[in-house]
């Protein structure tokens, strides 16, 4: 088989480019390990800024994410037992963010993709990729007995952190930088109203918390734990206890609590990988890197990082430059650091850090104080939250 990009991996990102493509007659493949279900099986956050929102309109899929997604102007922060909120809108001059779950968005990039007759490989096993380095690109896999060879000028590696690119890249080629941190998110999915209309992230003694939704029907809770934990350890009465624990009364008292329908602990880091792009090889999205998920910049990354990358192939393939893809690695980066930066910055001021002690956690209440007294303070933490320009 012959295409133009092959794409590795059916993800938010790969899904997003394959869009993008079609529209502008590119032709493109994509190749996924896992079955359609299980990658739809997959609970992630569901905060879109504004530029993911347009890339969404961009190729056509935006139409349920404006019926379905709640418009939130604003969030709260909880600490020493009352709420603050940060006006999105008003400190931004008029943004906000969507609310709409990461599943449902790649739910409408699927359905579209299917509805256009696309290609999409599902259940591949022993995906490769050969020849980035060359000018005879081409990506192989295994599906029931035999094995496919797919020819291409270029291959995009979106297949998340665990994917098959960036670990075909030879590790002198690249640089990467990682910090983990000390401790895990358990989530919980529950069909019970929101606690509140607006996001609450909460910074307690006991630990982190955060209250976010799906839809004014279906809610998503967080609480720190540790790393060691089972899920198989919290039971849905343990996990509101806790949850309840680390809001403020008001909140404590209003908070519905209901089975959960979903249940998972997930670790924390802040990964980056230089370059983005190997030869005939771009990395786009969690193949590239990764942040925490306070402040929900991971799919708006995922999202940006392929908005450059199609637009860079589309001038390649149709005003015949380079610049767009030559310069992709280098602006990706540029971005991806703000977010990366921020990420961290949300993610230490707001979780229980046990090694910096007393002195770091009147350090956190200091900030927080700081930013509820500070015009300055919030406007820069809310122009954050709502996203960077594109070419900041
Ligand atoms: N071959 C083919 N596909 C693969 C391979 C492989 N060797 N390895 C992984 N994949 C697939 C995975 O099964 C997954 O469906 O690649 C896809 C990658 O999808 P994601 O992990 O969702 O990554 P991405 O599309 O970049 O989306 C980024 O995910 O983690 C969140 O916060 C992050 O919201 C962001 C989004
Ligand atoms: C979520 O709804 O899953 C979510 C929302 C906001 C975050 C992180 C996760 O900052």
């Amino acid at each position: 088989m012959r295409t133009q990009v092959a794409i590795v991996g059916a993800g938010p990102s790969g899904l997003l480019l394959g869009a993008l493509l079609a529209k502008a007659g590119i032709d493109a493949v994509i190749v996924e390990q896992r079955s359609a279900e299980y990658v739809l099986g997959r609970i992630r956050a569901g905060v879109l800024e504004q530029v993911t929102v347009d890339l969404l309109d961009e190729v056509g899929v935006g139409e349920r994410m404006h019926r379905e997604g709640l418009k939130h102007d604003g969030f709260e922060l909880c600490f020493g037992g009352a709420r603050h909120r940060i006006d999105l809108y008003g400190l931004t001059g008029g943004k906000r963010v969507m609310v709409y779950g990461q599943t449902e968005v790649t739910r409408d990039l699927m359905n579209a993709r299917h509805a256009a007759g696309l290609p999409t490989i599902y259940e591949a096993d022993n995906v490769a990729i050969h020849g980035w380095d060359t000018d005879r690109p081409s990506v192989t896999y295994r599906k029931g007995d035999e094995t496919h060879t797919i020819e291409c000028d270029f291959i995009a590696g979106c297949d998340g952190f665990h994917g098959v690119c960036r670990a075909s890249i030879p590790p002198a080629k690249l640089q990467t930088f990682e910090k983990v941190y000390p401790f895990g998110w358990l989530g919980v999915l529950s069909r019970t109203p929101p606690v509140s209309h607006e996001l609450i992230y909460a910074n307690h003694e006991r630990g982190f918390a955060l209250c976010s939704m799906r839809s004014h029907t279906l809610s998503r809770y967080y609480v720190q734990c540790s790393l060691d934990d089972r899920v198989e350890q919290w039971s849905d009465e343990m996990f509101w206890d806790e949850l309840r624990a680390r809001l403020d009364p008001e909140a404590a008292a209003k908070l519905v609590t209901g089975p959960s329908i979903e249940k998972s602990i997930a670790p924390l880091r802040s990964f980056v990988t230089e370059p983005m792009r190997f030869g005939r090889l771009f990395l786009a999205g969690d193949a590239a890197h990764i942040v925490p998920p306070t402040g929900a910049k991971g799919l708006n990354l995922a999202a940006t990082d392929v908005g450059l990358l199609g637009h860079a192939l589309i001038e390649h393939y149709h005003e015949k430059s380079s610049a767009g893809i030559d310069h992709y690695s280098a602006r990706a980066l540029r971005r991806v650091w703000k977010a990366e930066r921020f990420s961290w910055w949300f993610t230490t001021l707001m979780h229980k850090f046990p090694e910096t002690g007393a002195f770091g956690q009147r350090m956190q209440q200091a900030e927080l104080e700081y930013l509820v007294g500070s015009q300055a303070a919030r406007t820069t933490m809310a122009e954050n939250y709502v996203g960077l320009p594109l070419e900041g």
